[in-house]
């Protein structure tokens, strides 16, 4: 199981000062903390709530389709595109970056066992856009366009472009190369999935876009390229097993809201460093920071109270930034939470060959690279404590389907317990769509005439 250790938050190993009194904590927070799991509980079957990622744990509809979908198109394609922003990307390239062969795209059909290679357009930049169509084979490559709303720019602008080289390439059979995820009902998308015939999965009602990675959203892709779903599945059924447990001293969902919710209300420590030590797990820091970003960082309360509150979540990665952030971190502004993700067992061990004797090199020889990732996650956790700076050490066994589920789903949880302790509305984000509003209007969207006359002033780059 997905364990966490947040003794280096203890006001005995930082100081009273930066430090907190965990136990004295929690016995305070014990029956808030308690409420709060049991109403998430509640209400996750309830519409409107937000809460239904709460559910995916136990329903096998969509690993069935996937799955027989999965099936139906083996070895037809040499390639997956997903096109996506936000939630409808980034739980996918971080679960593939972390489950696949860290070169997947570079190895050979045979070493892919036949499985495609796989491609996230999440970004609109013209040069990204041409680079990836002058390396893909339209023809061979099925496209997975994901958006829950159905109209997102982005998106919609990539399908356009894709879509018209595809039809250019394949006349009508250009449709067996488009799949879609959105709504079951509403959105443009849908409306032209239907028209055009597309095979289309669903995003389940109740599931904001940063919760999405275990619905179809992140279960078709992962099953295309191999990925094994059903530990997926089981890995969330254990965790959320685990993490419906009321008392705050067995839930470390709640426990790592709490710490982090009282260092930042305490004691002003409003920055979330999530960083792991592994190369795999370097897209789950990404994601994670759209999760705790957009979930948390509300003007108002749910009551209406203006607050503009939220803690920043920022990227580091375990051993690289200690040559780059590390410096900030220990020796800057004391007002950041260092998360360390640590995988207890890597797929592969590399030796350093003892090849020199000399002293300043000599000691590594006969040492893997494995202890010395080991040994810099420990050092850089020594060095933080000297500085009076707070950590906290996520430890996943192993990087697996199983576990990796645990992670996110832990973290999921982690982020609506805090939600509710800084009592804003998790689930919304008004601020995303202000700024998609404002996309239409400028780019000439009908209905938005308003909205682009009331920002005119504002843009500053004419
Ligand atoms: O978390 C969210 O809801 C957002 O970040 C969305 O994922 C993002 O805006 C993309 O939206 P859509 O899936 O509708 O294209």
């Amino acid at each position: 199981m997905l364990e966490l250790d947040i003794r280096g938050v203890s006001g005995s190993i930082i100081g009273e000062e930066n430090g907190l009194n965990i136990q004295e904590e929690f016995e305070k927070y014990r029956t808030k903390i308690a409420e709060i799991i049991t109403d998430l509980y509640k209400k996750k079957d309830t519409a409107g709530e937000g809460l239904q990622w709460m559910n995916l744990a136990y329903s096998q509809e969509t690993s069935w389709y996937v799955k027989e979908y999965a099936a139906l198109v083996e070895n037809r394609f040499d390639n997956i595109l997903i096109l996506g922003i936000g939630g409808s990307a980034l739980g996918g390239i971080a679960v593939t970056h972390a489950l696949l062969h860290p070169y997947w795209n570079m190895l050979s059909k045979e070493e892919r066992n036949g499985f495609p290679r796989i491609f996230f357009l999440d970004n609109i930049d013209p040069d990204q856009i041409n680079g990836l169509l002058d390396i893909l084979d339209l023809r061979k490559t099925l496209v997975n366009v994901i958006t829950k709303s159905g109209d997102t720019t982005e998106t919609m602008a990539q399908y356009m472009i894709i879509k018209d080289r595809l039809e250019k390439e394949l006349d009508d059979d250009y449709r067996k190369n488009i799949i879609v995820t959105t709504d079951k009902k509403t959105g443009i998308l849908r409306q032209i999935s239907e028209q055009e015939g597309y095979k289309t999965f669903v995003v389940p009602d109740d599931i904001g876009g940063r919760f999405s990675v275990f619905t179809a959203v992140g279960l078709l892709p992962f099953t295309l390229v191999g990925i094994n779903i059903d530990e997926i599945i089981d890995g969330l059924k254990d965790i959320d097993q685990a993490l419906r447990n009321p008392d705050i001293n067995e839930n470390i969902a709640a426990q790592n809201a709490l710490v982090h919710y009282l260092l930042d209300t305490k004691y002003g420590k409003n920055i979330t460093v999530m960083m792991p030590y592994s190369d795999k797990l370097k897209y789950v820091a990404d994601w994670f920071i759209q999760l705790w970003a957009e979930s948390l960082g509300k003007s108002s309360t749910i009551d209406g109270n203006m607050i503009h509150t939220g803690p920043t979540p920022i990227k580091a990665i375990g051993a690289t930034d200690q040559h780059s952030q590390m410096q900030l971190f220990n020796e800057g502004p004391n007002n950041k939470i260092i998360n360390f993700i640590r995988v207890g067992e890597f797929d592969t061990t590399v030796e350093i060959p003892q090849i020199f004797q000399y002293t300043g090199i000599g000691y590594l020889g006969g040492k893997t690279m494995n202890d010395l990732m080991n040994a810099e996650a420990d050092s850089t956790q020594a060095s933080l404590i000297d500085y009076s700076r707070p950590t906290i050490t996520i430890k996943m066994p192993k990087i697996n389907g199983y576990y990796i589920a645990q992670l996110l789903y832990m973290l999921e949880m982690q982020t609506a317990i805090a939600g509710a302790l800084y009592n804003v509305n998790t689930f919304n984000n008004p601020s995303v769509e202000q700024t998609r509003n404002y996309t239409y209007a400028l780019m000439g969207r009908v209905g938005y005439e308003e909205s682009a006359n009331a920002i005119k002033d504002k843009i500053l780059s004419v």
